[in-house]
């Protein structure tokens, strides 16, 4: 049978990595296709690839030639950002192509849209690279736990945030000089605020919990908060608590709607998740059936990710000549049979918290700052007061809460915050002990 021809979109670090794998694992992959795959064009706005293998590839600068190949069977969109991909991949569907994308901003953001075009005209597009590079998140929540109604998943899904705060941790590096490592090498997103402000790991998260509980993508739902406020000295205190600081996407299906969440959250030492440090990511799945399942690899990086496309490709080559109502849904559930459940306003979450506060040291001031916490009938777990330094008059406390509602928490920081006995911001990270409830 003649090989299965592609186009691809993008030459850069993920596009270069595919192309490589793709031609040196060319054996392997055809046994397990059936066919072969071949890169017969390529879209790149470089001229020079040193590092890819490109035999036998028509190399232009213009991507919509590329798609509009009569033909090449599957377009491979590479280029990333939410334009021109969105066009580009809309015009692959429109032209009955098939379609594999790493692209997280775009599945998240326009993904409905997408699918719909997509189930229109009976092609596939297929994200595993999508989530979590090279993990494979994708094919374990739709297919492997397909049995379960899932409870909650929670991932560490960016990669740079992690190789921050690992190396913060590890080393106590300085924060802007981590970040340059990780763009040096290449994990980072163009903007790195995507990556250090959540929004990396948003779009990604917004595609966990569609899979997971059969929902639109509701990208705009998501509370998003970055780990730039993070000091070395949370980092440090966290630790003697016996909990780790990771920039966690979280998603819960509860009795009143969804939870949809990014944010720094401490997470007990002890657990797996709490010791995946560098580039490296993790996913914690809770189905009802099968308990708490961990999936861990590498969430960045040139060949891992392309690990993903490849499979991708293997997977759409197998189906190519299936019935498309028999192929596996784009979000997991039938797109007839998805649910309306709210996504709930981040007020309505209940999460226990770590607290660090600048207070006077004098009598008086804890029993002001525990009558607000008692009054919005927050308990404390856990308090911790450092010695002034050098004489100073302020000094350090820490408290862990029990779960409470974020709009009473919203509502105590308030109060101590307009206490004259307390100095500057209150430092509230939430906390998640990822048990097995
Ligand atoms: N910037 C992303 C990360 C790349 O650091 O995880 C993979 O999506």
């Amino acid at each position: 049978m003649n090989p299965v021809k592609v186009g691809l979109l993008g030459l850069g670090t993920v596009g270069g990595g595919t192309a490589n794998v793709l031609a040196r694992n060319q054996e392997e992959i055809s046994r397990r296709a059936g066919r072969g795959i071949c890169i017969s064009h390529a879209a790149a706005r470089e001229t020079e690839f040193p590092d890819v293998d490109t035999t036998g590839m028509v190399i232009s600068t213009d991507a919509f030639a590329v798609v509009d190949q009569p033909d090449i069977d599957i377009i491979v969109e590479l280029i990333g950002g939410y334009d021109p991909a969105r066009e580009l991949v809309l015009r692959a569907i429109e032209n009955g192509k098939h379609v594999v994308t790493a692209n997280k901003a775009l599945i998240a953001k326009h993904g409905n849209e997408i699918f719909a075009a997509a189930q229109e005209k009976g092609v596939i597009v297929a994200f595993e690279a999508a989530v979590a590079g090279g993990i494979p998140i994708i094919k374990a929540l739709r297919e492997g736990l397909s049995a379960n109604r899932i409870e909650w998943a929670a991932g560490i899904i960016n990669g740079t945030g992690n190789f921050i705060l690992s190396e913060m941790r590890d080393k106590g590096r300085d924060f802007a000089d981590v970040l340059a490592e990780a763009q040096q090498l290449g994990y980072a997103e163009a903007d790195p605020t995507f990556d250090v402000e959540g929004i990396d790991a948003a779009h990604k998260l917004t595609i966990i919990a569609s899979i997971a509980f059969g929902i639109p993508l509701q990208l705009e739902k998501v509370y998003t908060e970055g780990i730039g406020h993070i000091t070395q000295e949370d980092v440090g205190l966290a630790e003697q608590l016996g909990y780790r600081i990771k920039h966690l996407g979280l998603t819960r299906r509860t009795d009143k709607g969804i939870e949809l969440r990014v944010h720094p959250t401490l997470i007990p030492s002890r657990r797996l998740i709490a010791n995946v440090d560098g580039v490296m990511n993790a996913v914690l799945v809770k189905g009802d059936a099968v308990g708490p399942t961990l999936y861990y690899g590498a969430g960045a990086g040139r060949e891992p990710t392309a690990s993903a496309v490849v499979a991708d490709l293997v997977d759409v080559t197998r189906s190519l000549t299936t019935d498309p109502g028999n192929r596996v849904p784009h979000l997991a559930f039938q797109s007839d049979a998805l649910s309306d459940i709210p996504v709930l306003p981040m007020e309505a979450v209940e999460t226990a918290c770590y607290l660090r506060m600048q207070v006077d040291d004098r009598p008086g001031v804890m029993a002001d700052i525990t009558r607000i916490l008692g009054d919005q009938g927050i308990s404390i777990e856990a308090l911790l007061q450092r010695e002034p330094v050098d004489g100073a008059s302020d000094v350090s406390v820490i408290m862990l809460t029990h779960r409470v509602l974020e709009g009473q928490m919203n509502e105590s920081i308030k109060r101590i915050e307009a206490l004259d006995t307390v100095t500057g911001k209150v430092t509230r990270i939430r906390l998640e002990t990822l048990d097995s409830d």
